[in-house]
């Protein structure tokens, strides 16, 4: 589907509320479906991979169902049951990764296939981890379809040199099953959702710096509130910061400081942010977001430990630094190339197009601001959901139209943005 936008005459106004969390959404699933008995899952992400999610659980056995289009209702006898078809993670590399290292130790065997994009994306960072632990997965040469043949797992001490959230808990979920203790290392903190997760519902899980231990651990059913995402919030973050006369107040974001590098980029580059009403819900931080239009936005590096806290933000945060004075530079983030698109070419490919002065490095790209977006131009999402949004961005402080290639793929993980982005036009 090929979106139309054009720039804006007047500013974004108004307050959103920010849907569910993606990352959380899908652990609650799988969480909540290891534990014995019943709860609710209150604020569950209508984005299609988490959806995928819940497909597969159900496949599974767990008797989940929606009692709203946000509330899923889940009663689980705390064993999943060998599927009857294979099971199909749609797009989704967070229920691809997250679920091999739960399938690696039950007792029946399981086979996980996945769209195009998702069937080019890496696994033997998983399998590799996984075998130590005594794991028998077959693999397309490292690719999907994955064939799990469940084995009684031995806890392991792994070292990783990617500082990856979705390896990290493919590792840990195994580890609650394993006999002996489970240690994951890696080198910067990656999103710690499924330790505190993990953690909320009762398992055997302790943290030491950058080194995460589990034992083999029951869990216990407990209600879960989803925060919303700020991984969604940050096209509106951008949006606001560099449309003129914008003030926009997000209602319920998640700020786990392993998920908030945007906010520090934000504060570093001078915009105009502020953080209003912190609570804890359900051991989550959450709090509201309030920008507004900042004129002199300043450059910045992106590298190192800022990483793994905004890799999903860093197609939008390109977008805001081209209207920055001066030259941003991102690097460290070769594994951007491993995403739903290689988001380091598609993204410096599709934005010169409009006018951006961005060059692409092997981990990363450099953007010299501040470019005029001058539009009247094509560009191609990749169906990729991330670059649809953040093209959709770009093309609100544009001088002609832009047109974007396969925006439907923002249902993947926020179904509802375009309607929340024309609520604040209206206002
Ligand atoms: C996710 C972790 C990140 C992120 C993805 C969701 C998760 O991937 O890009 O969108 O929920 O654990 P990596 O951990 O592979 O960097």
């Amino acid at each position: 589907m090929l979106k139309k936008i054009s720039g804006l005459k007047k500013g974004l106004i108004g307050e959103i509320i920010i849907p569910a969390d993606k990352s959380i959404s899908h652990r609650a699933i799988m969480f909540s479906s290891l534990a014995k008995g019943s709860c609710i899952i209150n604020n569950f992400s209508g984005g299609a991979d988490c959806r995928s999610t819940l497909e597969i659980f159900k496949e599974l056995g767990t008797d989940i169902s929606y009692t709203d289009s946000k509330t899923v209702k889940i009663n689980s006898d705390g064993k999943l049951h060998k599927p009857s078809a294979s099971l199909y993670a749609g797009n989704s590399g967070t229920t691809t990764r997250l679920i091999s290292g739960i399938l690696a130790g039950q007792n029946f065997d399981s086979v996980i296939t996945g769209d195009e994009s998702l069937s080019k994306r890496p696994m033997k960072r998983i399998i590799t981890p996984l075998s130590f632990m005594g794991a028998d997965i077959e693999s397309n040469d490292g690719y999907l379809p994955l064939v799990i043949h469940g084995k009684e797992l031995t806890g392991i001490n792994y070292e990783s040199k990617l500082a990856s959230a979705q390896v990290k808990s493919c590792v840990l979920l195994a580890g609650l099953k394993a006999s002996g203790k489970t240690t994951y290392t890696e080198p910067y903190r990656s999103r710690n959702h499924t330790e505190l997760l993990l953690d909320y519902l009762g398992a055997d899980i302790k943290v030491d710096g950058t080194s995460v231990t589990v034992c083999p651990s029951e869990l216990s059913s407990k209600d879960i509130t989803v925060v919303g995402d700020i991984s969604s919030a940050a096209f509106f973050i951008v949006a606001g910061l560099i449309t003129p006369k914008s003030d926009i107040l997000m209602k319920n974001v998640g700020l786990n400081p392993t998920r908030a590098g945007i906010i520090d980029i934000v504060n570093r580059m001078g915009g105009d942010i502020e953080i209003v009403d912190k609570n804890i819900i359900s051991g989550e931080e959450a709090g509201n977001i309030r920008v507004r239009y900042t004129e002199n936005l300043k450059p910045c590096v992106i590298e190192g430990n800022d990483i793994p806290r905004l890799i999903d933000e860093l197609p939008v945060i390109a977008v805001l630094a081209s209207q920055a004075e001066g030259q941003t530079v991102i690097k460290n983030a070769e594994d951007l190339r491993n995403k739903e698109s290689d988001r380091i070419t598609s993204l410096v490919s599709e934005l010169v197009k409009i006018g951006i002065d961005i060059e692409e490095r092997t981990d990363g790209f450099v953007i010299h601001g501040k470019s005029k977006i001058k539009g009247d131009a094509i560009l191609d999402s990749k169906n990729d959901h991330r670059l649809a949004m953040s093209f959709y961005v770009a093309g609100l402080v544009s001088e002609q139209e832009i047109g974007i290639e396969g925006f439907e793929w923002t249902k993947i993980s926020f179904p509802e943005f375009e309607e929340l982005m024309l609520n604040l036009m209206t206002n």
